[in-house]
């Protein structure tokens, strides 16, 4: 499990990054967000999967900003490293079951749709993708404000499946988050309230 180091420090992540602000619960909090899309995935269609933009990401959006970085270069993250940060204490997580039905269904569209997907540069209406089912929300945030990144579902669907076993209530934790070593990208796991 390299790619999914387990450093039990959060501060050390809050520290350096700007682009986020954590919660009274630990959660990175997502303030003003506005959503650009919603439609449901997975083989039942009951995972919601939403496209949205929060003002704590990066920086705001503007006018046709999607426009404003018309040959954005791509970067391809897939495989690429993070540092899981778990969010104690324990209680209130989301139910690992709930998140094992979103893994299924990213691997689902893994399979059935396209091995990877692509995120907007951050700060662009779109760089935020979330997928919830009942208790378990996970999102992937781009952090790069300069690239599309193109990620793979299938590293997804190891995160939501890592995060919430070994960010659970077993490990003192209710959530959290994987931040990528060259901090393009976070995957966070938290409950959906
Ligand atoms: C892809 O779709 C087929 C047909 O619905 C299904 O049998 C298969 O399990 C799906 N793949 C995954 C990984 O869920
Ligand atoms: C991601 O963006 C690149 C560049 O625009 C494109 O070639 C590729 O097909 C896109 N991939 C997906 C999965 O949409
Ligand atoms: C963001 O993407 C650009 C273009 O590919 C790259 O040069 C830069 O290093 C990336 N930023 C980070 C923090 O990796």
């Amino acid at each position: 499990m390299q790619l999914f180091a387990l450093l039990p420090v959060l501060a050390a992540f809050v520290a350096s990054s700007s682009a986020v602000t954590v919660g009274a619960s630990g959660a990175i909090e997502c303030q003003s967000e506005t959503i650009v899309s919603e439609t449901f995935i997975g083989k039942g269609k009951d995972v919601q999967m939403t496209h949205s933009h929060c003002e704590t990401s990066t920086s705001k959006v503007e006018a046709n900003d999607v426009a404003a970085v018309p040959d954005a270069p791509v970067n391809n993250v897939c495989s690429a490293s993070c540092n899981t940060f778990c969010f104690s204490p324990s209680g209130g997580g989301p139910n690992e079951d709930d998140c094992k039905v979103i893994a299924d269904a990213i691997l689902y569209d893994s399979e059935n749709e396209s091995a990877t997907f692509n995120a907007t540069a951050a700060g662009t209406a779109s760089d935020k993708i979330t997928m919830k089912y009942h208790s378990c929300t996970t999102y992937f945030l781009t952090q790069n404000a300069t690239a599309t990144l193109t990620y793979c579902r299938q590293d997804w669907a190891s995160l939501v499946t890592w995060l919430s076993s070994d960010c659970n209530s077993a490990n003192n934790a209710h959530g959290g988050l994987c931040v990528a070593a060259d901090q393009q990208w976070y995957v966070q796991v938290q409950n959906s309230g």
